[in-house]
Order: structure tokens, then sequence, then C-alpha cells
């Protein structure tokens, strides 16, 4: 790997300095997320439910996340710009893996793709990896894995879970993944599974020791309606204001306060004068 922001996440992991990721759909949040200095931008499948409306990660389609992601391309300039690759455009085997990864890197330009879960998709890690895409894995909580309509629930809280958790976390750095999401995990297995390993961990819900945090635009910003995961912490409450907003033009409009003269373009008189003879001769 050349780009020099893959070895600074590492330096980051070797420095305990927390890796800082955010989700971006769209140019404002890329730009937001840009403006804040975030080390990597992730275009999530979440896009699915905070943008597209969907119920289901799984519901996503390749095409749809590539309008998506080129859009939050063009707000991206400093940080990485990972996107996860949709639910069935990779598990199946390793040449769908690399094809799908290459049409996010042709048609985004992105730096890396995600993918959830190891086991035989550590595989298709790997094969995507050889072909030269960076990718991040994902362990823990794997939205893709959801039937719609199951609701989400920490993973790794018994033995087994946790075994496995470490177990796929071990594949993924062993395929070559460059950092991996831990999400719904607790902290103390996150932590423990961290340390294990040489790759950065990135952590939604899977507490303070992980080497790096990453929460959704919209959760953090409370841009939506609706409950939150425990582990959502809410920087701002936007949704509210934005109603607020659209209700104020609304009631404008209607008391035809808006739009007010300075919101308007003059023209000369003379023009004016000339227009409408001509306009009622065009009749
Ligand atoms: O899709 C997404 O937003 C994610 C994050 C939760 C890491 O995968």
């Amino acid at each position: 790997m050349t780009d020099p922001r893959f070895d600074r996440l590492a330096a980051l992991k070797r420095a305990r300095t927390p890796i800082v990721m955010v989700t971006a759909y769209d140019v404002v949040s890329a730009r937001a997320a840009e403006d804040a200095g975030v080390d990597v931008v992730l275009v999530g499948d979440s896009g699915a439910n905070v943008v597209l409306g969907y119920e289901s990660t799984r519901e996503v389609s390749v095409d749809e996340l590539l309008v998506l992601a080129r859009a939050a391309r063009r707000g991206v300039k400093t940080p990485l710009l990972v996107c996860d690759l949709p639910f069935g455009s990779y598990e199946e085997s390793n040449d769908l893996a690399v094809a799908t990864s290459r049409r996010f890197r042709d048609a985004v330009g992105c730096d890396a793709v995600k993918i959830e879960g190891g086991g035989v998709i550590a595989e298709r890690a790997r094969a995507v990896v050889e072909a030269g895409i960076p990718v991040m894995g994902h362990v823990g909580l794997l939205p893709q894995h959801l039937e719609p309509g199951t609701p989400a629930r920490a993973r790794g809280r018994g033995v087994d879970e946790a075994l496995e958790i470490a177990r796929s976390a071990r594949e993924l750095q062993a395929a070559g993944c460059f950092a991996m999401v831990f999400e719904a995990v607790p902290a103390a297995v996150a932590t423990a599974i961290t340390q294990t390993l040489t790759v950065p961990t990135i952590g939604i819900g899977a507490g303070g020791d992980t080497d790096g945090q990453v929460l959704v635009f919209h959760d953090l910003l409370g841009l939506s309606r609706g409950r939150t995961a425990r582990f959502v912490k809410k920087y701002a409450e936007l949704y509210g204001p934005m109603v607020d907003g659209v209700q104020a033009f609304a009631a404008d409009v209607r008391a035809r306060r808006y739009p007010a003269p300075e919101h308007t373009y003059p023209v000369d008189p003379a023009q004016l004068e000339a227009f409408l003879a001509q306009l009622g001769g065009a009749r």
C-alpha cells in the first residue's frame, strides 16, 4: 500500500491516538467530514436506512450505493474514502468480490472497500487485497446478516461468540485488511481482541479502547427521527430545526411574506414597459 494515509492509520494505532471515522452519503455530509478533519470517511450501506429509507441495509443495490458514493467523493479530498460493498455483491465468489470492488474503485475513486464478516468473507477480502484494492473488515454485529425485521443485539457477550469475533478478526488481518470495524461488541471483549491485532480496530458500540471510533453521520447529528442505538451519542439535534425551517418557509409563503423585495430581481422600468407592450402583441 503506497498511500501514506494507510501508514498513518497504523501509526495512529501505535501512538494510541484515536482514529476518527464518520459516514457520508452525499456532498454535504462529505464536506462536513472533510472540514471537520476526520481521518476516514465511510460511505456506509447504512445509507440504505438513513438516506434511502429502506428497513434493512440488505435492500440497497450496488447502483444505488454508487450514486451516493460518487456524490460523497466530490466532497472528500483529505480523508481516506472507504465504500461499503452492498449485501449480495461480494459473498458468492472471489471473482464477484473483486469485480464489485473494481466497480467501486473505478466509478467512485474510493481508496478502499469494506465487507462484513469472517470465515469465507476473509477469503473474499484476500482476493480483493491481492487485486490491489485495500479492504476494511467488519466484525461483531453484521447488519447485512440480519434478517429484515430482526432486532439488532450486541455480539460477543458469551464465550463462543466472543471467540468467533476474535477468529474473524484474525482471519481478516491475515487476509490483508488494513483495519476493521467492531460493531456492538462489549468493551472488554473489543479491547482484548484489539490488543491481539496489529491492524487498527474502529469501534461503534465497542467501548473506548478500540483504536478508533465511527458513528453514522445522521445519528451523531440527530438528523433522523426515532430511536437510535444505545451507543449513539448525539452531538446535535438537527431534525427539529430542519422541520422548523421548512414550517417557517411554508408559513411565510402562505402569508405572502416570502419572497420579499430583497429576494426578487429588479428590472429596468423602460425594459419592462417595452416587454409588456410586446407581450400583449405576442398573444
Ligand atoms: O454502514 C455503516 O454505516 C457501517 C458503520 C456502522 C460502520 O458499516
